[in-house]
Order: structure tokens, then sequence, then C-alpha cells
């Protein structure tokens, strides 16, 4: 049904699964941290949201951005006290992050990227936050008790914060996406059942990486590129916006390849992209849209995660493409 507000439309999924609501509960808070993200990345330079915060570098060797932080603590203060959650992780933090103490525990994890694609701040670009919903093994989890496939998932999204602000949701009965409705402060279901097309014939990659790629990379892009002078059926056309969120988004909406590839520069780092707060929910979602999801030589909702912020390649969107690379992969 179109023009359903998110809750009414979480509450029937309760119903319907049988759920006890504490999941609606979650869910609920979550878009309400996204919103005042989104009301922040909006506000940019007339709140101050832009200007530098000097030089301190988070855990990924990347220097935090004034957005990086103000979203983390969003997410962090809207999440740590509504007694849904047991535990946190965040690319922003070194070490997970617990619930206060006094504060009641639930029986969810979160994992999340605060702000995705931050590169793209100051360039006015869309930007969003990812997040991945796992079952609590107990209430006073440690960081390997986050250490799930992402076949575990019970629920993954994202919000992306663009010329409009919309939310993509699966909770692994197909994917969903609401419209934030400024005037009334809701979201709003405007892409219900969402599918990713099978064919493509766009894809997204950092090309100035392409010298330190694995050959069967370079042969499936060499490929794209020459088209039908090269041995395709097809030219192709190409994208690349250094923004996770805005990549899958595109895939979700028209269909599309996006892949950040293993490489000569990060094979000590073991890809680019963090698995359990930006490639397993992503997967997730590409997946129940019907989409595919792999490093080139296996699932990635497969993997199992052997540290917290740990990086995979991915390659992900219509399932025809991918499947074409991941055979480029096997092949040797
Ligand atoms: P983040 O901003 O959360 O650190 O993630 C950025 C990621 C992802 O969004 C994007 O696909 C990729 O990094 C861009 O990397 P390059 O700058 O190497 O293209
Ligand atoms: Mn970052
Ligand atoms: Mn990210
Ligand atoms: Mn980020």
């Amino acid at each position: 049904m179109q023009g359903q507000h998110l809750t009414q439309f979480l509450i029937s999924e309760q119903r319907r699964v049988g759920g006890t609501g504490e999941l609606t509960l979650l869910l609920t808070d979550i878009a309400g941290a996204c919103k005042g993200i989104g009301h922040e990345v909006n506000r940019g330079a007339l709140a101050g949201n832009l200007d530098s915060i000097g030089s301190h570098e988070n855990i990924q060797g990347e220097v935090q951005k004034k957005l990086d932080v103000l979203s983390d603590e969003i997410f962090v203060n809207s999440l740590s006290w509504t007694g849904h959650l047991a535990g946190m992780a965040s690319e922003e933090h070194d070490e997970i992050i617990p619930i206060p103490e006094g504060y009641p525990r639930g029986k969810y994890l979160i994992c999340f990227d605060p702000l995705d694609g931050s590169s793209n701040i100051e360039v006015n670009l869309s930007i969003g936050t990812i997040f991945s919903v796992l079952l609590a093994p107990n209430d006073n989890p440690t960081a390997e008790d986050f250490l799930q496939p992402g076949t575990q998932q019970v629920a993954a999204g994202f919000c992306i914060y663009g010329p409009t602000t919309i939310l993509i949701l699966t909770t692994g009965n197909g994917v969903n996406g609401f419209t934030l409705d400024r005037n009334v402060g809701e979201f709003i279901l405007t892409h219900p059942n969402i599918t990713i097309p099978e064919d493509t014939s766009e894809f997204a990659i950092n090309m100035s990486n392409h010298r330190f790629w694995e050959a069967p990379m370079r042969r499936y892009v060499d490929e794209c590129v020459a088209g039908k002078s090269g041995g395709r059926e097809k030219d192709f056309n190409m994208r690349w916006l250094a923004s996770m969120v805005a990549e899958v988004y595109r895939v979700l909406m028209r269909g599309g390849l996006f892949t950040y590839p293993m490489d000569e520069k990060l094979k000590t780092k073991g890809g680019r992209l963090r698995l359990l707060y930006e490639a397993n929910p992503m997967s997730f979602i590409v997946e129940q849209a019907g989409g595919m999801a792999s490093t080139g030589r296996e699932r990635i909702l497969d993997i199992q995660p052997v540290s917290v912020h740990q990086r995979v390649p991915v390659i992900l969107g219509s399932k025809n493409e991918v499947a074409r690379l991941v055979a480029y992969h096997l092949e040797g």
C-alpha cells in the first residue's frame, strides 16, 4: 500500500509475523535518529556543521569530519537509553559501545555506519546512515557476540540524505522505501517492494585503482568499457559517487553493478568496505530486492566475521552481471 506511515507499516508487519513489538520500537527509534542526522546534514554550514574538527583519526585511519562525530553521537544518544539494545558497534568507535549502567538492556545488537560517504559532505552530494540489527546472545555482550554472519541479521537499512531523505528497510520480507515528508515529520511508504532488474548496462567502480585490481576484475571492467566492440552484447555506462548509500540506492532504483574490489593496496586490510556495518546490511538489502552480493569468491552474507571492523571486497547489484563477475573470479 502506498502512503502508509512507517509506524503503520511496521505495526502491520509486526502483526503479520506475531512479533512482540520490540523490533518495531527499535526501528522507529532508528528512523528518529536518522531524522536528527538528516536535519544536521541539511543545516550544513548554517549550523557550522561543515567546520573541520582538526586531525583526529578514527580506527579506520580516516580523519573524522565534524558530521561523522555528530551523526555518531545522535545515533548513540537516541538508541542507548531505549531498552531495545544490549550493545552497539560503530565505524567511529574502536571498541563496541556498551549500554550505560542503569539503563535497561534489550534483545538486539546494532552495527552502524553513522555517516557513509563522508568525503562528499563539503561538496553537497548524497550521504547516509547504514545499520544492521542482530539478536544479542546475552545482555552483556562482548565484541565476539557481534561476530555473526550476515545471514543472522534481523533487519537492515540505510537512510540517504539527498535531494529527498529516504529510508530503505528490510526485515527479511522484501525491501521497502520511505520518503521523509518534512511537513508532517513522518517517513511515508513511497517505494514498496523494491526489486533490482536482473540485467544492467551500468557499473560503478573507482577506476583510479585499475592498475591495482586482480585479473578477473580488470577483465570484467575492460570488457564493459570495450562494450559492443569488445565481446559484450551491449555498451556500458559508468558511475562513481564515492558514497555507498547513493550507489546502492541507484542500484535499487534502476539496477547496476557496484563494486569496491580487493586490490594490491588493500590486501593487508582485506578490502575497503567494512563487513559488519557496510557490506552485510547492504548485501541483505540487495538480496532481499532480488540482487546478488559477493566478494567474488563467496556470498558476503555467509562470511563468518573475525573482527568488528573487518573489511571485505564487495560486488553487488543486478544478478546476471554479479554472477558473470563471480564466474570470472572462480575461473581464476
Ligand atoms: P565512509 O564515508 O563511511 O568512511 O565510507 C566511504 C566508503 C563508501 O561509501 C564509498 O563507496 C567508498 O568509501 C569510497 O572510497 P574511495 O574514496 O576510495 O572512492
Ligand atoms: Mn569513514
Ligand atoms: Mn561508510
Ligand atoms: Mn562513515
